[in-house]
């Protein structure tokens, strides 16, 4: 067994668990913080318009009460349009500020920490899954995402980008007609594949006890040190090493 495996799973004593739960190491940028929630209410609300105002004679997306209720906030059909296509132009103005202006010091971080699919990510995937299952299995060591988080970074990447580029073809109809159907059917499929992944997500992150410290990280940055030594263990170890150096280069400064 690899030397950072045989380590993470030498087992801590009751004072080194505790010890550990008094610190905290910093998790997440308040950028982030801000991003992931104010996509996360344009995902809300574009989700609850978008279902209304997809009908058809052939076949109801969603049921009559649904579309009758939103109709009615809205007064008619082409006001919830309006709202739709407003809130998709304002994310996407958004997005592209943060790209823009934090491309170093978060959309980086972003490639890095959570597109990037290490050995360790895709085992995890897969014993993960024996888990659920019901075997015992130890999981392999993960970086400041699991390999499930960086999959659904991916799907939440790719859907992105897929939805910001299709929703202005189709609301301002740029291109032929065909290329505009097209970007219908397009737009729609992206939704579905970030859905698939945002009902994991979010009972994942909001309803599962061992996540808790996951879900308050989102609010304040922080996740005490036990929770990132037992989830997240490589990025637990760089984090000390990180800070052990910087302990020592303070000591030799206040020396000198
Ligand atoms: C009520 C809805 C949501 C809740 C409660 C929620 C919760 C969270 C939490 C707690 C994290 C931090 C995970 C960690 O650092 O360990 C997170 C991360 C993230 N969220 Fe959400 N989220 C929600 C909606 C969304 C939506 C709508 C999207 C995008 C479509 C999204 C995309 C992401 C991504 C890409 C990450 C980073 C990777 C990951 O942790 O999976 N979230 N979310």
């Amino acid at each position: 067994m690899r030397k950072e495996i045989l380590e993470k799973f030498l087992p801590l004593t009751f004072e080194e668990r505790e010890e550990l739960k008094k610190k905290k190491i910093k998790k997440h940028d308040i950028a982030t913080i801000y991003l992931h929630w104010f996509n996360a209410t344009v995902w809300f609300i574009e989700l609850i318009t978008g279902s209304a105002l997809i009908i058809s004679k052939y076949y109801k997306f969603t049921p009559h009460f649904w579309q009758k209720l939103w109709m009615e906030i809205f007064g008619t059909r082409a006001n919830m349009l309006k709202f739709h296509i407003f809130t998709g132009v304002l994310w996407i103005i958004v997005l592209l500020i943060y790209a823009v202006f934090g491309y170093k010091n978060y959309l980086w971080g972003y490639f890095k920490n959570m597109l990037l699919l290490t050995k360790d990510d895709i085992l995890w995937v897969y014993y993960k899954g024996m888990q659920i299952l019901g075997k015992k299995v130890q999981l392999p060591p993960q970086g400041i995402y699991n390999g499930g988080q960086k999959l659904y970074a991916w799907d939440v990447a790719i859907g992105t980008i897929l939805i910001a580029i299709t929703g202005p073809i189709m609301a301002f109809h740029l291109g032929s007609v065909t290329l505009v159907r097209w970007a219908i059917a397009v737009h729609f499929l992206a939704v579905g594949l970030v859905l698939m992944g945002l009902f994991v997500h979010i009972y994942m992150a909001a309803f599962m006890p061992e996540e808790r410290q996951s879900f308050f990280s989102m609010f304040t940055g922080y996740v005490n040190e036990l929770y990132a030594y037992e989830h997240h263990y490589k990025w637990w170890r760089e984090m000390v090493k990180e800070r052990e150096k910087w302990l020592e280069e303070y000591k030799k400064e206040i020396e000198k």
